[in-house]
């Protein structure tokens, strides 16, 4: 979903996207809002499966929906969960994001109020890059 009001308050937006989550098996609920440089934000929240590596995470679907959106550059993204303390993306995100925006902000909320800011790569030095490829 991507609208002018989530634009607004990527937060709110990120809030919006952890009460969609489908989290019947860890029952740990996530929302990530996106922001494209535009100013645009697009949502996505953790689905789980049955057969558990077929889940995925908020962060990787935000940036599924985003990039099949048209976007390709990114500014912020917020990570919404109802943990007592914020909770960073996990590896893999990281290394998802990366390829994008390897200097996004990173803010995890939670419901409970509490906060944390990041740079991605500060979670991330050493990704791996398109040009890793060329590295043969
Ligand atoms: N999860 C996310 O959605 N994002 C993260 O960065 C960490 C973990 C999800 C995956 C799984 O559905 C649940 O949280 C518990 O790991």
């Amino acid at each position: 979903m991507t609208d002018s009001r989530q634009a607004d308050d990527p937060g709110a937006a990120a809030l919006a996207a952890m009460h969609h989550a489908y989290a019947p098996y860890s029952h740990f609920r996530v929302g990530a809002a996106l922001r494209a440089i535009d100013g645009s934000v697009v949502t996505g929240c953790n689905v789980e499966n049955a057969s558990f590596p077929a889940g995925t995470c908020a962060e990787r679907g935000a940036l599924a929906a985003a990039v099949a959106r048209g976007h390709r550059a990114f500014d912020l993204l917020v990570v919404a969960t109802e943990a007592t303390d914020p909770t960073p993306p996990c590896g893999m995100c990281r290394q998802a994001l990366a390829e994008f925006a390897p200097s996004l902000q990173v803010v995890a909320i939670t419901t409970g109020g509490r906060r944390a800011d990041w740079v991605l790569s500060d979670l991330l030095p050493q990704p791996f890059t398109p040009a890793s490829l060329s590295h043969t």
